[in-house]
């Protein structure tokens, strides 16, 4: 398969698509728009039992493990990239939680999937500890989660450090008393790094996508034997399995590095009673670290068979599913959440 375009996103045309029409990603995005109803949206029927119409969340063509809304009940929620408003949902209520009283540490969790998969798991009863770079968008997360009702807590990481690794297990472990899921989820894109030979831009990232990694699953382990169960959700990327043109081949090196390491860490640590599985977005929202080219991104929603790209929460239901007990008996496999990239 031949790619010219880098992983990673930049704006993408609103208008149209690569076909000249209106694109889906367009009539998906309306969904979104100000959390105001809109055609695709209207089309479908209320809910029976709660009267309730479904929203992006509850949309069974995009999410059917949504929890249920109860009429009447909202909540606002921001959309993946933290600081810009979002549109209101239907809050949860009077089913359970789907990690209650877990506690989980998220990398990266500051800013894109990993501050959504903080949102959603926060909702759904973990404690959440948000593991980043990023001070301000972090503790701002954690003050958000904490006002909504969750548990939240930020502990400024860099993933590449040991010492940082070995100082958040051991505070989630003093604040919260244990540690049951890990996502590592903290990343640098295919196109930070603009000469695709440079060798200081493999070793940065292959550091913080492969290196960073390994280091949380390292002093993750103990806890978790401890406890004698655990899970563990790397992010890697659809350019974990396939090559392509643009950006630094070191993100596709490194992201098929954490497939295999977490089938590593599957079979290694399975006696124990740890699961440890990869999740594979597709193209989604562009990286903090990424160098937007509109080209690309109309590129990217042609090879992608749903005519759009991905949203946050899409990946994050991946996420918390194999994070949950739900996933039991999941263990060393790939989720991938694409929109049938990889299908072709
Ligand atoms: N956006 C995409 O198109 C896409 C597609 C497939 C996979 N992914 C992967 O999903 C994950 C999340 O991506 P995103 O789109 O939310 O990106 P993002 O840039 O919005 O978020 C990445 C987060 O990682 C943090 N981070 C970077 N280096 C770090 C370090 N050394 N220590 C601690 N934190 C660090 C950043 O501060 C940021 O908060 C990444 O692993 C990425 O490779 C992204």
């Amino acid at each position: 398969m031949h790619l010219s375009v880098g992983n990673d996103e930049s704006a993408l045309p609103e208008s149209t698509g690569p076909t000249g029409k209106r694109s889906a990603r367009k009539r998906a995005c309306s969904v979104w728009s100000g959390g105001k109803a809109v055609k695709p949206y209207l089309s479908l029927p209320l809910r029976p039992c709660c009267g309730i119409r479904p929203t992006l969340d509850t949309w069974p063509g995009l999410a059917h493990n949504s929890p249920h809304p109860v009429k009447g009940e909202w909540e606002t929620r921001r959309g993946g990239d933290a600081g810009t408003a979002g549109e209101t949902r239907p809050q949860v209520q009077g089913e359970s939680m789907r990690v209650a009283g877990k506690v989980a540490i998220i990398s990266g969790a500051a800013h894109g999937m990993g501050a959504e998969e903080a949102r959603l798991f926060a909702r759904e009863g973990a404690k959440v500890v948000i593991a980043d770079l990023l001070e301000d968008e972090g503790t701002r997360l954690a003050a958000e989660i904490t006002a909504a009702g969750g548990e939240a807590l930020f502990v400024r990481t860099d993933v590449t450090s040991e010492d940082d690794w070995r100082q958040v297990v051991q505070t989630t472990i003093a604040r919260f008393g244990k540690l049951d899921i890990l996502v590592n989820n903290a990343g640098l894109s295919s196109t930070s790094v603009a000469d695709p030979m440079d060798t200081d831009g493999w070793r940065r990232i292959m550091d913080v996508n492969a290196t960073g990694v390994f280091l949380g699953t390292k002093y993750a382990i103990p806890a978790m034997q401890r406890a004698g169960s655990g899970a563990i959700v790397n992010i890697s990327s659809i350019m974990g399995f396939v090559g392509g043109e643009g950006g630094h081949p070191a993100y596709h090196a490194s992201k098929g590095a954490v497939r295999i390491f977490t089938k590593a860490t599957a079979v290694k640590y399975g006696p124990d009673g740890i699961r440890a599985n990869s999740v594979h977005p597709g193209f989604m929202p562009p990286m903090r670290s990424s160098h937007p080219d509109p080209a690309a991104r109309e590129e990217q929603v042609g090879l992608t068979p749903l005519r759009r790209l991905g949203q946050p929460m899409e990946v994050a239901y991946g996420v918390l599913f194999l994070a949950s007990d739900e996933a039991s008996f999941i263990t060393g496999t790939e989720l991938v959440i694409d929109g049938g990239f990889l299908a072709r």
